[in-house]
Parts: C-alpha cells; structure tokens; sequence
C-alpha cells in the first residue's frame, strides 16, 4: 500500500492537471450543439483508462456512447468491484451569474470551481486515478475492477438500462461503488442509506383553439392558465401531504434505528435556512428537514409555460397551459404507478372546458442502501485512513435512478461514497468540489479497493 499512496503523493499535480482538462470540455449531454463536445469527451476518458492500464473501450448506444474500462489481473478469487459514474454534466446556464466561466475551470479560496466537478466528472476521475495508483504505483490491483462511465445521466439515462442488461455477464461484480453525491459536513465523509427516486411530468391543458382576446372572449372561456393553476393546487393539503388517491401506499416507515441516526447527525436547521435565505416550512408537518429531505417524498413544480411572460402588459387569454412537475419518491414506491394515480387525480379534478395531456420525461426507483457487514467495513477503514474521520450514515434527496437497476440486473449491493461538500452548487451557477478532496478522495478510493480484497 506504501507505492500506492506514494505514487498518489508525487502524482498528484499531474492528476490535477487532468482533471482540469477534463472539465475543460462542454460534455452536456442535453445540448445536441455539445454532441461532438460529449463525444471529444468520451474519447478523451477512452484515452485516459488506457494510460491507466485498463482495457478500455467506448461503447456505442443510440444516444451518447458509454466509456468502459476493465482490468482482471486479480484473478477469479478476487472480488470484481464495478465503478460508475457520468462524464456529462447539466447546462451551465444562466452563464452571467458565473464567477469564472463554467468551462474554464478555476481554483479559489480552496475550492475547484468548474461545471461537473463534483457532479461528477471531478468525482469520476478520481476512481481513474485511484485505479492508475494501484496499476502503476504497485503493478496491479487488488480487485478486478470495471469502470463504467455514461454519457446520459444528466438526462435520464435512457439507454443505460438496455446497456446493462445486455452486457449482463460482461459488468457482473461482487459490488458497485459510486462516487456522485457528497459528504454530510466537510471533515464528515459518508455513506448513503437512500436516495429518492423521480416521476417526471408534463401536463398539458388546452382550451380554446389559440390565444383570445382577453375582453372580447375572457369570462366565459375558461383560462387554461387558470385551470392548470387550481389543478396543480389540489396537489397538497394544508399540511403539506401530497392528497392524491394511494399516493402514500408504498411509503414504507423507515426503521426506528436509521431516524434515530438521522436526529444524531450535526445538522443546524436555522444555519441551513439562513444559508439559503429562506424558511424551512415546506413539506409536511410533523418531519424534520433531514427527514423530509431524504424519507419523505414531494411534488414539485419545476416549470410552468403560459400565455404573455414578455414586457408590459398584453391582455390575452391563452389558448393553453403546461407545468412541468416531478415526485421525488422514498422506497417502496414505484415511478409507473405514481404516474397513473396522477393522471387519475387530474382527470378528477379537470374544470370543464379544458382538456388535459399528460406526457411522461423520465423517472427511477427510490433506493434503500444493503450495505452488508463488509462492503461497509471496507469503506469505513477506507474513509478513516483518508480523512481520519468514520463515516456517518447519510440519505439524499437528489436521484440516481441506474442504482436501483445494478441491484436488481447485476444482483450485487451498492455503495455509495462521495465527496464534495454540502452546497457545492450542482447544476447551478460555481459549482465546486474542494481541492483537499481531490487528494484525499484518491487515497480513499485506493484504500477501499485494499480493503475490499
Ligand atoms: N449526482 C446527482 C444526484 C445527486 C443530487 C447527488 C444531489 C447528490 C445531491 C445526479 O447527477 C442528478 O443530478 N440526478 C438527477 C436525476 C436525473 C434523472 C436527471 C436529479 O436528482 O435530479
Ligand atoms: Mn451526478
Ligand atoms: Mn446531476
């Protein structure tokens, strides 16, 4: 282990470096104006597993390619151990509220800021180099290692599942590690309990056959941007519950062991508030803000279209509507059915005189962690020899819908291991990751892979 952390000690400027080149490059995978960007970006990751010592391939898929990487040298009794993560990273815009451009990446005040860099092509690239210390600082790895890493994340990850399961036998493992969330507090790495899953909407409600007068026709046509307005209203009660029929059916009551490790956590929620600038009054009563982050679900609007948004005043009345609303699901609930209970709800409660759509964007299962005794042992020694702090056991409110799948395709337990910090900006304008984790998030990493053997 000696040459392994060495060789990550004097390598460490060069991986630097790499990493910038890699967040160097617009690989978002939402924009078809980025596709030869993404695609550069494959190539380059491609190129990099190589010089890594892994067999490396890019893998085609109708949509943005996969890049995997595969070492077996540890032989058949060794543990096969599967890493995943995304190259592409969310839009960067609104760009004007940037400090520095979101492609040019910079260090200030010990932070990395660039788009992806914690999300997660930072977080990526430290699994390479964790891998290269073991390949080239000792000759070999511990473990069989396959790294998996997708361009299509950041959009739903329409093409993974097939991938998976076709590459069934090719990507079975003993466990999956993933490194694309963070630590509960700096100083305070973590392992995650749960992530929730998502149902994502777009509800279309159209009236009259296009924009009116708002004079001439407004009082007996029904408003569209009314109608959606008191539809989306009937969505939750007084005291945040989500009243749609059964929503709530598959809601399983979390242990009495893990809500008790929740309240144990160091969390302010009057700092949290005031860091946000806000309240923390959302949701439903009778839950904490961790609870309701990370074991209670939501629906949310995330985007409403209608009629006149321009400067000034123009009376219309518009011929159509549409919100874009998504559920943040906790286990056991499922993204199918939540889709037809909602479009039960809205047949319900649709005024006369509107008729509505509703079309499906994307969605994925809640995960509950299965951390058995040594996949988390290995990753405790692993985190207290890198950060000289134990892990905490932690839940997120964001999603990875691929994790609930390697479960269930490839049978083998996931762990979930991140480092950035809390309000690192993901997806927002000066996303960061903290320089001191690029270090110690490799040694972690290369001490897991130790431990793991
Ligand atoms: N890395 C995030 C998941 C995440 C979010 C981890 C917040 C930690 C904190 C992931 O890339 C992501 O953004 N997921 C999307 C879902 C996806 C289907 C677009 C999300 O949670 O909205
Ligand atoms: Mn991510
Ligand atoms: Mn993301």
């Amino acid at each position: 282990m000696r040459d392994v952390q060495d060789y990550i000690g004097s390598a460490l400027p060069r991986f630097t470096e790499e990493i910038l080149a890699f967040l160097r490059m617009p690989s978002v995978s939402a924009r078809s104006e980025h596709d030869e960007d993404t695609r550069r970006t494959a190539d380059w990751l491609h190129s990099r597993l190589s010089d890594a010592g892994l067999e490396a391939e890019v893998v085609e898929t109708a949509g943005h390619p996969v890049v995997l990487g595969e070492w077996r040298g540890a032989g058949a009794k060794a543990p096969t151990v599967l890493v995943y993560g995304h190259y592409d990273v969310q839009p960067p815009d609104p760009l004007k509220l940037w400090t520095s451009p979101p492609f040019e990446p910079q260090f200030r005040e010990n932070r990395l800021y660039a788009r992806g860099s914690a999300d997660d092509k930072g977080q990526l690239y430290l699994h390479v180099k964790a891998a290269e210390a073991h390949l080239k600082g000792a000759g070999a790895l511990p473990v069989n290692l396959i790294i998996l890493a997708e361009g299509e994340e950041e959009v739903g990850s329409p093409n993974l599942v097939p991938f998976v399961e076709a590459h069934k036998e090719r990507l079975a493992c003993d466990a999956v590690v993933i490194s694309d969330t963070g630590m509960f507090a700096p100083g305070l790495p973590s392992l995650l309990f749960s992530l929730r899953g998502l149902a994502y909407f777009e509800i279309h409600v159209e009236g009259p056959s296009s924009d009116l007068h708002s004079g001439a026709y407004g009082g007996p046509v029904v408003n569209p941007a009314m109608a959606l307005s008191r539809m989306l209203a009937t969505l939750h009660d007084d005291r945040g519950r989500i009243v749609i029929d059964g929503f709530y059916d598959d809601v399983l009551d979390w242990d009495d062991e893990t809500r008790e490790g929740i309240r144990g956590l160091p969390f302010d929620e009057d700092e949290f508030a005031a860091s946000l600038n806000t309240t923390l009054t959302g949701g439903e009563i009778g839950y904490s803000v961790l609870e309701k982050l990370w074991v209670r679900p939501t629906c949310e609007v995330n985007g409403l279209l209608s009629g006149y948004t321009g400067e000034g005043a123009k009376t219309v009345l518009p011929g159509k509507a549409m919100a874009k609303v998504s559920f943040r699901l906790v286990a056991d609930q499922n993204p199918q059915r939540v889709g037809e209970l909602l479009r039960g709800h809205l047949a319900a409660v649709t005024p006369e005189g509107v008729t509505v759509r509703v079309e499906e964007l994307h969605g994925g299962m809640p995960w509950r962690a299965k951390l058995d005794g040594h996949l988390k042992d290995a990753a405790t020694s692993a985190l207290l020899k890198a950060f000289g702090a134990e892990p905490v056991l932690a839940g997120e409110g964001g999603s990875i819908p691929i994790v609930g799948d390697f479960e269930r395709i490839l049978g083998a337990p996931v762990l979930l291991m991140g480092f950035s910090h809390p309000g690192a900006n993901l997806h927002a304008p000066d996303e960061w990751f903290p320089e001191e984790n690029i270090e110690k998030g490799i040694r972690a990493l290369a001490y897991l892979y130790e431990e793991l053997a």
